[in-house]
């Protein structure tokens, strides 16, 4: 493969952009300046390694990556009134040139602006289809704050199953527990609009914060601050395998 091809298919920016980036010497290969875009490279050996302007990059031919959501941002590429997800990115995951229509990684879903927690993010669409697909049943571990203190019978109902107002078809809840009086732990299979809110407003009861600690086999990271992102390797892909 191209150097300059490389750069191009990590986000780097236009093939032209590429070429200068490499013509000017920002880049190196194994630690060596080179500055013949058109030089050969094996992107695909593991042992290859690439910098720009001193950023050592890995070469990733689609991208996978978690984010530790803060709360305060929407999942858009066309926010309201907060900022977006995708900032917190740096610009090559936010370029790279994508298959579809729109360039850069896509959030696996979405979390309301004020829910924080384990977020997905990937330029494979086959994936992000798979891990949104209702059929697969991929579970998804919400820890939620109530305002509330929760009881057994709100519990039992979750459990149970409730009705929420753009569907007759009860969602329930495939797993639920309280560790504590206002703390519920809740698991959830599909992905409606506000699921856990709704759920839990039509149980009698209120979210006050919402966090989404695991999804599939997958835990967020206890290292992993706010607002950070991390490659997902293979053995976490393996984890999200339903
Ligand atoms: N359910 C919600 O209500 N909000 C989220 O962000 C995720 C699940």
């Amino acid at each position: 493969m191209r150097l300059d091809d490389v750069l191009f298919s990590q986000g780097f920016g236009t093939r032209r952009l590429c070429a200068g980036l490499i013509e000017q010497g920002y880049v190196a290969v194994a630690g060596q300046p080179c500055t013949d875009p058109a030089a050969e490279v094996d992107a695909l050996d593991a042992a290859f390694a690439f910098s720009v302007q001193g950023e050592r990059w890995p070469y990733r031919a689609r991208a996978y990556l978690m984010l530790h959501k803060p709360t305060g941002h929407e999942c858009s590429h066309r926010p309201g009134a907060w900022p977006s997800v995708y900032t917190l990115l740096p610009p090559p995951l936010r370029q790279r040139p994508a298959p579809g229509k729109v360039a850069g990684v896509q959030a696996v879903g979405r979390l309301d602006q004020d829910t924080t927690g384990l977020l997905l993010l990937s330029d494979d669409g086959t994936f992000i289809h798979r891990m949104n697909s209702p059929r697969r049943h991929v579970p998804k571990v919400y820890e939620v704050t109530t305002r509330h203190p929760l009881d057994d019978r709100q519990l039992a109902r979750l459990r149970e199953g409730v009705v929420l107002d753009d569907d007759p078809k009860p969602v329930r809840a495939a797993a639920c527990e309280a560790p504590a009086e206002r703390h519920l732990v809740l698991t959830l299979t599909e992905g409606k609009y506000h699921q856990v809110k709704r759920m839990v407003a039509a149980v009698g009861n209120r979210v006050e914060a919402l966090h989404r600690s695991r999804i599939g086999g997958l835990y967020l990271p206890a290292d992993l601050a706010s607002g950070q992102w991390r490659w997902l390797e293979a053995a976490d892909l393996a984890l999200l395998a339903p």
